[in-house]
């Protein structure tokens, strides 16, 4: 008998990590990816072609995510993997900057997330949630303080969602990346990017593919007993 393959929704899936993460998964589940922008020429990779991609959804906006419920009624499972960050001291950041990350970071997550549970206790199944956060989340990085209290609560509502719905057989846990290679680490200035890869006791960057293994993982039978958790990928840069 072939078992029914489980389909995964990535937010942020149209490159760095979560591209990766839907790639990894696409061996061997049904992968929607979700995000503004188009996957690019994914006719020139087969794993990509696997990959239901959504474009167009702005998840900073709620009646996006709300074309999304058909889609999360059919998930399995979910990664939070989308985020986004301003980078400068708080003094000088403007409200509108604030906004968009407690809204893409943070509002977004809970919403979809709510959304996604709401589907599945309709129809009784159970399910499982990976939310990338951040080191930054329990160690603080200067020019951070909005993206880094974005990220630290989602660990606390990956804790608060395990204890909640760990009776109807939810699980929820956090990865937490260090310093990754992807548009999002290019921001660093050379300087920084060099003192934290000599502060890295594995002695460089991370990479996309050092992480997607490790949510894999968290969704998968393996780590059935495993939830309220963050895990930290970061070559021992916090160690
Ligand atoms: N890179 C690092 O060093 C690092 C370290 C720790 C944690 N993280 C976390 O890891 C996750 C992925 O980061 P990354 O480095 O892969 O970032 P990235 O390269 O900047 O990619 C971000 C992804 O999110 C999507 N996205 C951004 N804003 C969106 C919005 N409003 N609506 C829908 N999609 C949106 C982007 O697609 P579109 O632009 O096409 O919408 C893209 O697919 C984030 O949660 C980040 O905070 C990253």
């Amino acid at each position: 008998m072939t078992e029914e393959r489980s389909t995964v929704l990535v937010t942020g899936a149209s490159r760095g990590l979560g591209l990766a993460i839907a790639r990894d998964f696409a061996a061997d589940h049904r992968v929607i990816g979700v995000a503004r922008g188009e996957l690019e020429n994914p006719e020139n990779d087969p794993a990509l072609t696997a990959i239901d991609h959504r474009s167009g959804i702005d998840l900073g906006r709620e009646q996006d995510i709300d074309q999304l419920a058909r889609d999360l009624a059919r998930c399995d499972k979910l990664v939070n993997n989308v985020g986004m960050a301003h980078d400068g001291i708080l003094a000088t950041q403007s409200p509108e900057n604030i906004q968009q990350m407690l809204q893409v970071n943070l509002y977004s997550v809970l919403y979809l997330t709510k959304l996604y549970l709401r589907e599945r206790l309709a129809q009784r199944k159970a399910g499982a949630v990976v939310t990338i956060g951040s080191i930054v989340s329990q160690r603080g990085y200067r020019g951070l303080a909005v993206y880094s209290a974005t990220k630290s609560a989602l660990n606390g509502m990956t804790r608060s969602l395990a204890r909640e719905m760990g009776a109807k057989g939810f699980r929820f846990n956090c990865v937490l990346p260090g310093f990754i290679q992807t548009d999002m680490s290019d921001a660093l200035e050379d300087e920084q990017r060099q003192q934290i890869i000599r502060r890295t006791a594995l002695g460089r960057l991370g990479r996309v593919e050092d992480v997607a293994p490790v949510v894999r993982f968290l969704l998968g039978d393996e780590s059935r007993f495993i939830t309220g958790q963050e895990f930290i990928v970061d070559g021992g840069l916090t160690a």
